[in-house]
């Protein structure tokens, strides 16, 4: 079963997860000049909030976010329409696993998205070849899956008491390379290309901030899984929580959360 999302509850932490969209967004070069006005595809757009700093950048683009949670589109659709610099911002159903573009791209780009979709690096031929000359893929996918927050929920999932209902949903978006990784495929396939990690040392606030935070990710399949028990959610919950509390303790300032993350850009050759 596909995990249902919670746009408010991932948009709880947006401040956070938006930057490092931000320092990718910084990274991508201008895109190729052409009469027509830029095309750009955002794979696993959320709640379009990241999309639409797409037409900050460029206004008179064309630009779709895809996904395949209808409570994301649902959300996103909020920010569809015509852009400030006669361009539009519109948000279509897609499986990013299956995705083939059907037209030239300047710019397919993804944010916190690909390590749900298991062999993603496969697609990079096809995302790549539908480029137009001097176009990007760039994207952004979290490296932390080895960090406390993540290790605990798939040991928790494969305790004897959860794990028949929940063993492999404790793992389920464990799909990323590493990032030397990405840039030997992206480089195999022509383009220039460049990769690299940052870890964020994140300042969280209020009561069990990670536990929180990992509800509108990492947990998404867990809660779906048990969404029709109650009980077995709240009892899952409560021992994650007693888990997360001594892995994170908090500090005087609030509760420091270090979050990886990896970053890929290649630039097809061409102008
Ligand atoms: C952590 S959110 C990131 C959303 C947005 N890109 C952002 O940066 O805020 C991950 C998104 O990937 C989407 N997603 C997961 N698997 C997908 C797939 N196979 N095809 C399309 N979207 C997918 C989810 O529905 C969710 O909206």
């Amino acid at each position: 079963m596909p995990a249902t999302w919670d746009p408010q509850q991932y948009l709880r932490h947006a401040g956070h997860r938006t930057r490092p969209f931000i320092d990718l967004l910084a990274r991508i070069p201008e895109l190729p000049n052409s009469s027509r006005p830029a095309r750009i595809a955002d794979l696993g757009c959320g709640p379009g909030n990241v999309t639409a700093l797409l037409a900050d950048r460029w206004p008179d683009a064309r630009i779709t976010g895809f996904d395949n949670s209808p409570e994301m589109l649902a959300k996103a659709a909020e920010l569809a329409g015509p852009t400030r610099g006669g361009g539009s911002l519109d948000f279509r159903t897609a499986d990013a696993a299956t995705w083939i573009p059907d037209e030239p791209y300047d710019l397919i780009v993804s944010n916190a998205a690909l390590q749900w979709v298991p062999g993603h690096a496969e697609s990079f031929p096809a995302w790549t070849e539908a480029l137009t000359p001097g176009g990007t893929l760039a994207f952004q996918v979290p490296g932390n899956f080895v960090s406390p927050s993540h290790a605990l929920l798939g040991e928790l999932c494969d305790t004897p008491q959860w794990r028949d209902r929940l063993g492999r949903h404790g793992r389920l978006f464990v799909h990323i390379l590493e990032p030397w990784e990405y840039l030997t495929r992206l480089t195999d396939l022509g383009c220039e290309a460049v990769a690299w990690e940052t870890t964020y040392i994140q300042l969280l606030q209020g009561e069990d901030p990670v536990l929180d935070w990992v509800k509108g990710t990492a947990l998404r399949p867990v809660l779906t899984a048990l969404a029709d028990d109650e009980p077995a959610q709240e009892e899952f919950l409560l021992q994650y929580r007693d888990l997360l509390r001594k892995a994170y303790p908090p500090g005087p300032h609030g509760t420091v959360f270090p979050f990886r993350r990896i970053f890929a850009l290649a630039r097809k050759p061409g102008e």
